[in-house]
């Protein structure tokens, strides 16, 4: 039997990069995304290479519209198997002094309460399975902090309080909750963040030298949902070329 996987944020970079791998794996895949033209566009890309995946539409930090995508997924496909909460990023950078509660809200909704939202969807289907696998994305700023990100670093660390907490409550129930914790992925997001310079020198501070790729983070996230790693839960995989090591 096919798995039925979730990927959040499946129009992104790293999104449509886990998409593809867990559809590799023989999981059908559901996309969620905010950006519908995005996200068709990939359902389109990824058929040109034969690859099917759905794309439904939503603003994850909403709780009518998560309750309402995850109803339509378990009416039309009767269960969940495997969820990656994928959808975020860091969006507003202030000083801290500065941060207005509107940005500051906004990052932990995208980041934090869009991964509650779908990790709460799911518990109830994963319970009653007694299987199922949840990995969150969270990032290397969680551990580190960036300046100007306080958003998005505390966002990106109640990821994994959240994470801890998931599986232990669900760890009885053969349902395993885990994190990768990215560093600098080279999607077109982030490079357009950068200048050429600045991409540069930032690069170098990598111990290895470069950054990631979005398939070092979905191969990653492949694992964590797999039967490979069955005694895995509450963990975190760091996927950061040697920046952090925790
Ligand atoms: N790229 C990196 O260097 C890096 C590093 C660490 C962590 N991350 C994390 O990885 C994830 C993906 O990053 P990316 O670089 O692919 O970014 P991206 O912007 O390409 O993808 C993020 C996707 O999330 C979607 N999204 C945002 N808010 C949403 C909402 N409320 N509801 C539904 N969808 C929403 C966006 O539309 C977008 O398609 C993010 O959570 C990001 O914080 C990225």
């Amino acid at each position: 039997m096919n798995k039925i996987a979730v990927v959040t944020g499946g129009a992104g970079g790293i999104g449509q990069a886990v998409a593809e791998r867990l559809a590799t794996d023989q999981c059908s895949v559901i996309l969620l995304d905010i950006n519908d033209d995005a996200g068709n566009q990939v359902v389109a890309d990824f058929r040109k290479r034969g690859v099917e995946v759905i794309f439904l539409c939503a603003d994850l930090s909403q709780e009518a519209q998560v309750e309402a995508t995850f109803a339509k997924i378990k009416s039309s496909q009767g269960r969940v198997d495997i969820l990656v909460n994928v959808a975020g990023g860091s969006m507003h950078r202030h000083k801290f002094e500065d941060f207005p509660v509107k940005n500051w809200q906004a990052v932990i909704d995208a980041n934090l309460t869009s991964t509650f939202l779908c990790c709460r969807a799911v518990v109830g289907m994963m319970k009653a399975q007694k299987s199922g696998a949840i990995v969150n994305i969270s990032s290397d700023i969680a551990f580190s902090g960036s300046e100007n990100r306080s958003a998005y670093a505390a966002a990106k660390a109640g990821v994994l309080g959240l994470t801890k907490t998931l599986a232990l409550e669900l760890a009885t129930f053969g349902v395993r909750v885990n994190a990768v914790a990215p560093g600098r992925i080279d999607t077109p997001r982030v490079r357009a963040s950068y200048t050429e310079s600045d991409w540069q020198e930032a690069n170098k501070r990598i111990p290895m030298g470069h950054p990631g790729a979005v398939e070092d983070v979905a191969e990653a996230v492949a694992y964590l949902a797999s039967d490979a790693a069955k005694h895995v839960t509450g963990q975190t995989l760091h996927v950061n070329g040697g920046r952090i090591m925790h």
